[in-house]
């Protein structure tokens, strides 16, 4: 019997259960696998935190938000002789490999054990749907969902005092939640890290807006910057891959609308609650048939790949080509976008 361990690791996401449940589940009845799991992601290997994950763990665990298995941040390299450690643990576990469930440090961390000859299979996660080599994540659909509820809830409010509202949703260096959620919402301005605009062209879309008798909403992504300023400093300093951590815009651009339109503005940044609770029936089904795959890559010895989305259909790349690049938002989806608003 093939043993197999599995770890969530990275910033957490709707749809991690339901992603241990579906390869717990395939690799039980169908390729004779058995699974332990490893305690918040790299940390659990590092330190031979380990859980047993058979059948009877799994059970009805696809619709909860978060991960059983717990999850940090934690770098497998960013300490020397990290890779021996993670291969001490495979051998004293008797590990065929490791089916590692993460976004694109995780991933990356996963492509250089593997290059290094450890067994790993990838499975992409992120609410912030910005991984090249699959077409959709899971979490994206639930983080948006979330996202348009509170932004319909700014608008109401929005609307009984005559204000503007701002919402500032995650995405990290991509726009697809901000374009996705403004959207759905209909919102009067979508500001993404990808398509950057002066403030005075924003302020003349709230103005236009109000001036219609609307409450205008403004949906901006965290890592937007508007034309012309310079980037803002990350003062909520650096996670452990060294990346800024962001957030914020949203106050800056509360002062300086308020100030340039003479609307009174309120902004709302949406933080973790776009990351927390249960995800939805797309993001079960998607999560659930990227465990299954990564089972059945395992099964098969397909190491050193990552499961993916491609179009309708599930598929497997090669870790090398599934990290580095970041997906996103195309010129094309912001045009399209741009003509709703303004
Ligand atoms: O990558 C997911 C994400 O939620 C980003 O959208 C956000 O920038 C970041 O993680 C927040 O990280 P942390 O939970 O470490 O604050």
């Amino acid at each position: 019997m093939k043993r197999v361990g599995i770890l969530t690791s990275g910033g957490d996401c709707p749809g991690l259960n339901a992603v241990i449940r579906g390869a717990v589940l395939s690799g039980e009845q169908t390729h004779g696998c058995e699974f332990i799991g490893f305690r918040d992601g790299w940390r659990g290997v590092l330190e031979d935190d380990t859980l047993p994950l058979p059948r009877s763990a799994v059970r009805g665990i696809s619709r909860l938000g978060g991960t059983i298995l717990g999850t940090s941040r934690t770098n497998p390299l960013s300490e020397t002789g990290g890779h021996a450690v993670v291969s001490a643990a495979m051998g004293r576990h008797r590990l065929a490999g490791l089916i590692a469930i993460g976004g694109e440090g995780t991933l990356t961390a996963a492509r250089i054990l593997s290059d290094s000859g450890i067994n790993v299979i990838g499975v992409p996660k992120t609410i912030d749907n910005d991984l090249g080599a699959t077409d959709y994540t899971f979490g994206f659909d639930t983080a948006v969902q979330t996202a348009t509820e509170a932004i319909d809830r700014l608008r109401t409010t929005g609307e009984s005092h005559h204000r503007c509202m701002i919402a500032e949703v995650m995405g990290r260096n991509a726009g697809w939640i901000a374009l996705h959620a403004g959207m759905a919402a209909g919102a009067h301005a979508i500001l993404i890290p990808e398509h950057r605009v002066p403030l005075n062209q924003i302020a003349a879309w709230v103005s236009s807006a109000h001036d219609r008798g609307r409450a205008p909403l403004v949906v901006v992504a965290e890592a937007f910057v508007p034309a012309g300023q310079k980037a803002p400093y990350s003062p909520r300093g650096l996670d452990t891959f060294g990346r800024p951590r962001l957030g914020g815009i949203a106050m800056l651009l509360e002062q300086q609308l308020q100030e340039m339109t003479g609307i009174e503005t309120r902004a709302t940044v949406l933080g973790h609650i776009q990351r927390g609770g249960e995800p939805t029936a797309f993001d079960r089904v998607l999560a659930t048939r990227l465990g299954m795959a990564a089972t059945r890559a395992a099964a098969a010895g397909g190491w050193g790949t990552m499961v993916s989305l491609r179009g309708t259909r599930i598929s497997t790349v090669d870790l090398g080509v599934a990290v580095g690049t970041v997906k996103v938002v195309p010129e094309s989806r912001y045009r399209e976008a741009r003509e709703l608003f303004g």
